[in-house]
C-alpha cells in the first residue's frame, strides 16, 4: 500500500500542493498518495487525528491551521519554534512532529531560484502576521546587512522583532520595526510582501524610491499579479510572485516525509506554464 499524505486546510480546494507531490513523487520513484482535506473551522483536531488513525503519515497545513498544528504537535523542529506555527506534520511513532518550512521555502526560492542572495542585503519584510513569524527566522539566517519589518499597527511589528531579537544569535544583525511612514528615504535591495494585503488588493503604503537599484520586489502570493508587484515593477524593480516559495516549501515537506529532495526547477516551470496557459 502507498503511504498516504494530503494538505488540509479551509478553504483547499485551489490547493496546488497535490500535484506538486504527485509530480515530486514521480520523479523520485517514491511510492506516496497525496490528497486534499477540507477542515471545518472547528474540527481540525478531529479530522488531523482521523487521517492519522487511518493510517496517514503526514499533512501540509495551510490557513488557517497553523497555529493550531502547533499546538496539536507534541515535538516541534527549531523554525515550527521560532515561527510558533506548523505547516507540516510527520506522524511517526505514535506521535505528531511538527515542522515549518514557509520560510525555508522563501530562502531558497530567493537564493536557488531568483539568483538573489540575502546576505548583506537590505531586506523589508512588510507585514507582522503568521506569514511574517514563519520566514523571519529563515532570513536572518542567512545573514542580511539590515532587516526592517513594517506594519500598518506598529506594535504587531515591534512584538515580532522583540521575538526574534530575544534569539541572541543575530543580536549583531539590524532588525528594527517601522510603521510605513517612517520608511521615506530608505532604500532596500529585498521587499517581501507578507501581509495579507496581496488577497485583499490593497496596496500598503509604500514610497516609490523604496526600491534600490537592481531591487527584488518579492509577493507571497502566488498565482496572479497583485498591485504590489505592479507597483515594484513601476518603480523599476524585479517583481516576483510566490509560487517558488511554494514549490520550495513543498519540497522540504517532502524531503522531512522521505528523506529524499525532490529538484524543484522544473515543477516551477511545469507550473507557470500552465498558470500562463
Ligand atoms: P497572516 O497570519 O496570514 O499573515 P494576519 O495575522 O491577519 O494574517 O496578518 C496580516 C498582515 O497583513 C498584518 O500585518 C496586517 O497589518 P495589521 O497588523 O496592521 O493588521 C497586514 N495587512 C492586511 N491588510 C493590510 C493593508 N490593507 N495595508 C497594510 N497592511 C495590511
Amino acid at each position: 500500500m502507498s503511504d498516504k499524505y494530503a494538505v488540509i486546510g479551509n478553504p483547499v480546494e485551489h490547493s496546488l500542493s497535490p500535484a506538486i507531490h504527485a509530480e515530486f513523487a514521480r520523479a523520485t520513484g517514491q511510492d506516496i498518495t497525496y490528497g486534499k482535506i477540507f477542515a471545518p473551522r472547528d474540527g481540525f483536531r478531529e479530522s488531523v487525528l482521523r487521517f492519522r488513525d487511518e493510517g496517514g503519515k503526514g499533512l501540509n497545513v495551510t490557513l488557517p491551521f497553523k497555529q493550531e498544528a502547533w499546538q496539536l504537535a507534541e515535538s516541534h523542529s527549531g523554525q515550527a519554534r521560532e515561527a510558533g506555527a506548523v505547516n507540516t506534520l510527520k506522524f511517526e511513532n505514535g506521535t505528531i512532529a511538527g515542522h515549518n518550512t514557509d520560510g525555508v521555502g522563501l530562502t531558497r526560492d530567493l537564493k536557488e531560484n531568483l539568483n538573489c542572495p540575502v546576505r548583506g542585503q537590505r531586506v523589508l519584510v512588510m507585514g507582522a502576521g503568521g506569514a511574517s513569524y514563519g520566514v523571519m527566522e529563515p532570513l536572518l539566517r542567512e545573514l542580511p546587512q539590515q532587516l526592517v519589518v513594517a506594519n500598518r499597527t506598529l506594535d504587531k511589528a515591534v512584538a515580532l522583532v522583540a521575538r526574534f531579537e530575544a534569539l541572541q544569535k543575530f543580536a549583531a544583525l539590524g532588525v528594527s520595526a517601522r510603521p510605513y511612514p517612517a520608511l521615506a528615504g530608505a532604500r532596500f535591495d529585498i521587499v517581501v510582501n507578507a501581509t495579507s494585503a496581496g488577497l485583499a488588493d490593497v496596496m500598503p503604503p509604500l514610497p516609490r524610491d523604496i526600491f534600490a537599484p537592481g531591487a527584488l520586489a518579492y509577493e507571497m502570493v502566488y498565482g496572479r499579479r497583485t498591485l504590489f508587484m505592479d507597483f515594484a515593477a513601476g518603480c523599476g524593480a524585479t517583481a516576483a510572485d510566490g509560487l517558488g516559495m511554494l514549490v520550495e516549501q513543498a519540497a522540504e515537506s517532502f524531503f522531512i516525509w522521505r528523506g529524499v529532495r525532490p529538484q524543484t526547477a522544473p515543477v516551477i516551470r511545469a507550473l507557470r506554464r500552465k498558470a500562463e496557459g
